[in-house]
């Protein structure tokens, strides 16, 4: 394989992994890398000149007694060649279906459509790298035992443990491990975020320079412990626990081995109904990313950052009055916003229904006569959706954007304002729109060129 000098790594750990099954490689000319543990041959995919290494471990896998603790690196080497020609499995979670498995921390390295490419056109060749992380309650269960054991957030340290494995490893498939972009969208950019403000911004070099596409430390609510009591209640119950370790003569550690043997299947069917977020664990996460800042404790890398236009992130139910839209934000995304708090947000984004003097549409910012009611929704939606875009997405574009700037690093900063060829104008510029724009055309998601016929 060529020599290929930066890379790029995306942490949203979703999106392209659906694909697999579609993978036509040749063995023909199959490449292969030599890992600190071992060789892996890879698949080459003629039809689109790329190569790809696929579902190789970079952690011991997280069952059994290791369910819920930080991840523990590979200690085992193996002899012969390893196959590298399929994805793994997908983390556990809901609403998906892709091939679940709690075993599922894999790491893929490829030249991904798109950006790669143009990288290559550009003479300045990078190699991307996708990996999983546990999800949900199994990367982020938060309960007193989780917190005692040094377990929190061990979904954020799979992530870390990756880019361990980057550093270790890269070399071997052609990357420069001095040279490593994280890049995430979503929970991805939320995510690289809560990493340069880990250990207060400790440099574990393991990362150069960030690319955070809607998403920062805002979204993620950091919940104190005691958020989750009735949800980790629930699920303890559920799964037979909830016994053991209430009672004075057991200890927490008889519970927390208890859920540790529940089975995969009955876990997954106790789905507590609570997101599960990042905690301030004091190791990890030594403060909230607000405190941090103002201490000054966070990585100091070049960023680019954005986000899209519009966003909207709005509430759910329907809001016509200034009342409902006060109570729909008493309870939503658990942000637990107080009643001041929300007080002075309505009066800093009023309710203009004069167009003469809307001076900044709310969204779809696309329309700009702001009586004009969004069908179907009440008549607060875009009023609602304004807050909550800011608050969620577009507040922290430009508060990492200052921050890294003033600690005199490079920022770049963007507005994505192109939606969809298919898309409503009703709809606008929303979140998620950007990310088929960053890979080639090849499912057609784009539309038609204006050079079609
Ligand atoms: C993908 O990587 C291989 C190996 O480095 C290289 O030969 C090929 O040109 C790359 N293809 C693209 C489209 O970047
Ligand atoms: C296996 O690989 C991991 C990850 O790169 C590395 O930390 C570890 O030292 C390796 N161990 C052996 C025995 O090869
Ligand atoms: C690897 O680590 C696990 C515990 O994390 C341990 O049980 C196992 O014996 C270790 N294997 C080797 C080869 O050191
Ligand atoms: C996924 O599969 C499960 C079990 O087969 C099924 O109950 C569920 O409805 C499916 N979910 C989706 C989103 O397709
Ligand atoms: C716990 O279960 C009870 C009873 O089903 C339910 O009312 C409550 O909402 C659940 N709590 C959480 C946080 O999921
Ligand atoms: C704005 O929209 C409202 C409600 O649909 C409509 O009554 C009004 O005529 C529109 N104003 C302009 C200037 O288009
Ligand atoms: C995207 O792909 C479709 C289907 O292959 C094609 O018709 C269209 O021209 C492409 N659009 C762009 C912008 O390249």
């Amino acid at each position: 394989m060529s020599l290929l000098s930066g890379k790029l790594l995306r942490l949203l750990g979703l999106g392209l992994l659906a694909s697999a099954s579609a993978i036509e490689g040749s063995h023909q000319s199959a490449p292969t890398a030599q890992t600190l543990n071992g060789t892996y041959e890879g698949l080459h995919l003629p039809d689109w000149d790329q190569d790809a290494f696929l579902g190789m471990p970079f952690a011991q896998p997280p069952v059994g007694p290791l369910r819920w603790r930080w991840p523990q690196s590979l200690n085992a080497s193996f002899e012969g060649v390893r196959g590298a020609t399929a994805y793994g499995h997908s983390c556990m979670q809901y609403g998906s279906n892709f091939s679940l498995s709690e075993d599922c921390l894999t790491i893929n390295v490829y030249n991904l459509s798109g950006i790669v490419k143009v990288s290559q056109d550009m003479g300045r060749p990078i190699v991307a790298v996708s990996m999983n992380y546990r999800l949900g309650m199994w990367g982020f269960l938060q309960s007193p035992q989780i917190l005692a054991e040094g377990s929190s957030n061990a979904g954020l340290l799979d992530q870390r443990l990756s880019l361990r494995w980057v550093q270790e490893n890269i070399g071997a498939f052609g990357g420069d491990p001095a040279r490593v972009t994280v890049w995430g969208e979503s929970a991805g950019a939320q995510s690289i975020a809560y990493q340069m403000f880990a250990y207060g911004g400790r440099d574990d070099g393991l990362f150069r320079s960030a690319i955070l596409e809607s998403g920062g430390p805002t979204g993620a609510q950091a919940e104190p412990l005691s958020w989750y009591g009735g949800a980790f209640e629930n699920l303890t119950r559920a799964v037979g626990c909830f016994g053991n370790g209430n009672s004075a003569s057991a200890s927490a550690k008889d519970q927390l081995a208890c859920l540790r043997s529940v089975d995969q299947a009955s876990l997954f069917a106790a789905h507590p109904s609570v997101v599960w977020n990042p905690l301030l664990d004091g190791d990890f996460l030594p403060a909230y990313p607000s405190q941090l800042m103002r201490e000054g404790k966070f990585l100091r890398v070049p960023l680019l950052t954005g986000a899209n236009t519009d966003e909207t992130f709005s509430l759910p139910g329907v809001q016509d009055t200034e009342e409902e839209l006060f109570d729909a934000f008493l309870g939503w995304r658990s942000y637990a916003l107080t009643p001041p708090t929300i007080r002075r947000l309505l009066a800093l984004y009023p309710d203009d229904d004069d167009p003469s003097s809307c001076q900044a549409p709310p969204p779809p910012r696309a329309i700009t006569n702001c009586s004009t009611p969004r069908p179907g929704v009440g008549r607060q939606w875009r009023r609602g959706a304004a807050i909550g875009s800011d608050l969620v997405m577009i507040a922290q574009r430009r508060r990492m954007a200052e921050l890294l700037t003033a600690a005199k690093q490079k920022v770049y900063s963007y507005r994505f304002d192109q939606r969809p060829w298919d898309g409503p104008e009703w709809d606008g510029v929303k979140h998620f729109q950007n990310v088929a724009f960053s890979f080639q055309n090849i499912s057609g998601r784009l539309g038609p060129s204006a050079y079609d016929g």
